[in-house]
């Protein structure tokens, strides 16, 4: 009897734990998880031999922060599939050496196709096997003046030495969710940014982004599931504004593409403008933002995407856009990494006809400028 009593307790507790196990969806990680030994070697030996690497394109170690791989070793793939698995840890690639398997690009794009097509499709990251110096840009097109000054700046602001010269990782930071890099959670030069995106250089205050991070960094992707961009001001002060949002980050190394001096303030412009809201007059096309029938707005879209200016009172994803908000910035038409396309956009420019009826009416440019196309 007693026993049967304790089973009985036993077997509740193991019902309500299965219960919990299925009622609550497991949380999104924040940070790095798995055994040590997935990704750190201690002494880089193992049986007398060096320890292999994790990534699948060889490199010798040992490496910095004991890691079993470098940025790009960790970050790739020789097979087609845009996330790999390391024992319970998954791993975002960033460059596989093969096509990435169609519509699973993540949302920085892939390295793939700088490697493959040229150097105009992507940044020319310096340590990933194939790829050499732009021979047509010498430093950051847009390059704030200071930065002009050769070392120490060069590894950053004239070419792109590693992916550390974008990002300052901190795979073991724990950041704070929805919109992470609000606050400044470490110390400047180590803190936790949307994707880790600010500077680790010493020779400048830290800057940094925040954002709402999708989990699986957009492999998978439709108008409610996605990342959620930090808009924020046109930039007044050559590009650094302290507003954490993408297209100050961007401007940080492509100044004169988001200073207002040099892009103006209002219609008609200099310059593309970012962090700048689409107008809702009714005169204006932007106010039917992805439109699919050409008289009601439409969702949010992961091919142009819009930024919002202020996060706070996100808890994830919209697939609202609001005209006279929602701000056109620098990913609504580029990728970071490298896409299919030249100067790293996210669609074909070659395709942008004013007036089309063909398969590119409703794409690209025309998902906000859509009077401009022939639907
Ligand atoms: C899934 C991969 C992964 C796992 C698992 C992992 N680490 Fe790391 N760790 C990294 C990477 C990558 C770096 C270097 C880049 C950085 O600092 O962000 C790092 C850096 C570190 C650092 C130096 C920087 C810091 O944040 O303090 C320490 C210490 C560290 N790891 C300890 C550990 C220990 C202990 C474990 C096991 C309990 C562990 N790591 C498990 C990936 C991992
Ligand atoms: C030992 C393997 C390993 C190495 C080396 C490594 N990473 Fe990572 N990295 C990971 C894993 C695993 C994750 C996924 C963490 C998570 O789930 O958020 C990750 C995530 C990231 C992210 C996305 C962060 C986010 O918010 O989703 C960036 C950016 C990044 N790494 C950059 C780097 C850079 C730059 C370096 C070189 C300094 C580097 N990594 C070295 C394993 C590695
Ligand atoms: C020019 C700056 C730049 C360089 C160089 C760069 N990244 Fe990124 N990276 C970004 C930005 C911006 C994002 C955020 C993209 C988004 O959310 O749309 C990002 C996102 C990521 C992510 C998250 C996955 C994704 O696609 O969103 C990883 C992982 C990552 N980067 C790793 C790397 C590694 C590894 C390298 C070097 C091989 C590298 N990055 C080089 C700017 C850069
Ligand atoms: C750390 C500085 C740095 C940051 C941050 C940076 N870039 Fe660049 N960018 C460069 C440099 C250097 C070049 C020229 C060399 C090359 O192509 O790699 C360049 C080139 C480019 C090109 C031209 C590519 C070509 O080959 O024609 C585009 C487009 C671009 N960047 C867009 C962006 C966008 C969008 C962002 C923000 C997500 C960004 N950059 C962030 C340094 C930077
Ligand atoms: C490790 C890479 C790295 C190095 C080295 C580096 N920078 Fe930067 N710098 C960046 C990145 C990334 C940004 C954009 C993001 C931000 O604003 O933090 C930036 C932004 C800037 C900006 C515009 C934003 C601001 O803070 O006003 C200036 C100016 C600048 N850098 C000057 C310099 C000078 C001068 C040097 C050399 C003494 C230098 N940088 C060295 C990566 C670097
Ligand atoms: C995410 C929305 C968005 C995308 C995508 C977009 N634009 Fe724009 N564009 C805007 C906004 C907003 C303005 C400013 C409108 C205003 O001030 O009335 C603008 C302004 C312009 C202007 C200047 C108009 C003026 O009044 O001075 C031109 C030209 C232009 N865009 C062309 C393009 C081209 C070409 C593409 C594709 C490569 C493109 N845009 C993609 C939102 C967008
Ligand atoms: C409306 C779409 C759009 C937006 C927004 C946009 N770009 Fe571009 N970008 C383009 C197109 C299209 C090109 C091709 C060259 C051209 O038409 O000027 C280009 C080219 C570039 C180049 C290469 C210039 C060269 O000399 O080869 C850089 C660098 C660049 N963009 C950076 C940025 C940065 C940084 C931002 C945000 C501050 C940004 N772009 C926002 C559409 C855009």
């Amino acid at each position: 009897m007693v026993l049967s009593r304790l089973s009985f307790f036993l077997l509740s507790i193991f019902l309500l734990f299965v219960f919990y196990i299925l009622a609550v969806p497991s949380p999104v990680l924040a940070k790095v998880i798995g055994e040590c030994v997935n990704c750190h070697t201690m002494h880089n030996s193992q049986g007398g031999t060096p320890m292999p690497g994790v990534g699948n394109i060889p490199e010798t170690g040992p490496f910095s922060a004991l890691t079993r791989g470098t940025c790009v070793g960790c970050h790739s793939n020789t097979g087609s599939a845009t996330i790999k698995t390391l024992g319970s840890s998954n791993i975002p690639v960033v460059f596989n050496t093969v096509p990435p398997a169609t519509g699973t690009e993540l949302a920085g794009g892939n390295f793939y196709w700088v490697v493959n097509s040229g150097e105009s499709y992507g940044h020319n990251v310096l340590t990933i096997p194939g790829i050499v110096q732009d021979t047509k840009l010498s430093e950051a097109p847009g390059i704030p003046t200071q930065a002009q000054n050769g070392a120490p700046c060069d590894g950053c602001h004239s070419k792109i030495a590693d992916c550390t010269s974008c990002h300052n990782p901190y795979h073991h930071g724990e950041d704070e969710r929805p919109v992470v890099g609000v606050t400044q959670k470490g110390n400047a030069h180590k803190a936790v940014y949307y994707r880790y995106l600010a500077n680790g250089s010493s020779h400048h205050s830290a800057g940094g982004v925040s954002g709402i991070e999708d989990s699986d960094w957009e492999r998978t992707k439709s108008s409610s599931d996605h990342n959620e961009y930090k808009g924020g001001v046109l930039s007044t002060s050559g590009g650094h504004d302290a507003d954490r949002s993408m297209s100050d980050y961007c401007g940080g190394c492509h100044q004169k593409f988001h200073d207002s001096s040099l892009v103006g303030t209002s219609s008609p412009w200099l310059r593309h403008p970012n962090n700048y809201a689409l107008p809702a007059a009714t005169n204006k096309e932007y106010r039917l933002y992805n439109t699919q029938d050409g008289t009601t707005i439409g969702p949010y879209s992961t091919e142009a995407p819009v930024a919002r200016p202020v996060l706070s009172g996100y808890t994830g994803p919209s697939s609202t856009v609001t005209p006279g908000t929602d701000q056109v910035f620098c990913l609504s038409c580029h990728r970071p990494h490298g896409t299919p396309y030249k100067d790293i956009l996210r669609w074909d420019y070659d395709g942008m006809i004013a007036g089309t009826t063909g398969t590119t009416a409703r794409t690209g440019c025309f998902i906000c400028h859509t009077s401009k196309d022939g639907v």
